[in-house]
């Protein structure tokens, strides 16, 4: 398989021997060590134009723990002989988001449907042109979530929660009122605790509907049993209950959503694991950071313990471990798991942007 770096990946280089690399969604300084130092300027200076130059892939290779690549669609002929899970037949009409919500067939509140977007603004054509195998109509599944991925990162870039306007709230609200910082911790734990009490039992049909993902799928399931656990232990230490906080409707839909994906789309069912997990790792929990800068800092210990898990099991790589046991992938799976990132992705930062509004100080 072959990386191929990320369109929008840039290297600066600052020094002799370091260099910036950075993407809208992620930028870090990297020291070169003198024996590097040859092969390394070799593969920045190729980067864009020769991503199948040795020297590039070595590079791409080094940085493979973070969303800076995407995988260059593979031939018909290197499926061939493979035990891959095909595609099953759905009628999900995508062409419109309400359209979509209708024919998708998952229980949606009332409430949510005023936050149904009006139209579909993702580059679709862009996305799948990424993920095309040559000379069909056939989507490479690993391909596209890498692509997608990055493509998640880029957009929220340019969202309310995705320019860190959650995380200056939180820092706000704590310097102004620390009760009600604590609320909010409460409300985003409520969240958590849902989607760590619903997601093992909203996954298991995949165990049938997926077969040949089943061994992933099930370790995977045992990875995240009894998480919510680390949700009662923050309640415990914020001393507050957590049925005092709702669980948001753009939740529910999160984890119904995914329940139906298991069932009917293999692709997207393994795509939308990157909507619970972090993209990439950054040493600490965000939600983590600010409370440690309360006067309960102990009541992190709960998103601290949580974060380790998923970082030291590598979690952020399930959907394209997942990937690897899908056959060529149709336009229809490939549209439907589009429809569904877009719609659930606004329904969250919704939601999150809703949340900052309710709590705000002035
Ligand atoms: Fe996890």
């Amino acid at each position: 398989m072959y990386y191929v770096p990320h369109e929008k990946l840039d290297i600066k280089w600052t020094s002799k021997d370091s260099f910036v690399l950075s993407l809208p969604w992620v930028s870090m300084e990297i020291d070169v060590a003198e024996e590097d130092k040859d092969w390394i300027k070799d593969a920045t200076e190729h980067l864009q134009k020769f991503a199948s130059n040795q020297n590039v892939q070595k590079f791409i290779k080094e940085l493979k723990d973070y969303p800076v690549f995407y995988i260059q669609p593979r031939s018909m002929k290197e499926f061939e002989g493979k035990d891959l899970q095909a595609c099953p037949e759905i009628d999900v009409d995508c062409s419109t988001p309400h359209r979509f919500v209708e024919s998708f067939g998952c229980e949606i509140e009332d409430n949510l449907r005023k936050d149904i977007l009006p139209a579909w603004t993702w580059d679709r054509e862009k996305i799948l042109s990424k993920a095309r195998i040559p000379n069909t109509d056939l989507y490479d599944p690993i391909s596209f979530v890498t692509y997608l991925i990055c493509y998640r990162l880029e957009w929220e870039n340019t969202t309310w929660s995705g320019q860190d306007g959650f995380g200056q709230f939180m820092e706000r609200l704590l310097k102004k009122d620390e009760d009600k910082f604590f609320q909010v911790i409460g409300w985003i734990s409520r969240q958590s605790w849902y989607v760590t009490t619903e997601s093992c039992q909203a996954m298991e049909p995949a165990l049938t509907h997926f077969e040949k993902g089943r061994d992933w799928i099930n370790h995977f399931i045992h990875d995240e049993a009894g998480h919510y656990k680390f949700m009662e232990q923050v309640f415990e230490d914020i001393e507050l209950n957590k049925e005092d906080f709702p669980v948001e409707d753009g939740t529910k839909w999160l984890l119904a959503a995914h329940k139906k994906t298991a069932m009917i789309s293999p692709l997207t069912f393994s795509a939308m694991i990157n909507l619970f997990e972090a993209a990439y790792y950054e040493g600490q929990d965000p939600i983590s950071r600010v409370i440690k800068l309360s006067s309960k800092p102990h009541a992190a210990r709960g998103f601290d313990l949580h974060y380790k898990i998923n970082q030291e099991h590598r979690h952020c790589d399930m959907p394209v471990n997942l990937a690897t046991c899908l056959a060529p992938q149709t336009y229809t799976h490939a549209l439907l798991t589009l429809s569904l990132f877009e719609l659930t992705l606004n329904f969250l930062d919704k939601m999150e942007e809703q949340l900052a509004k309710d709590y705000e100080v002035t």
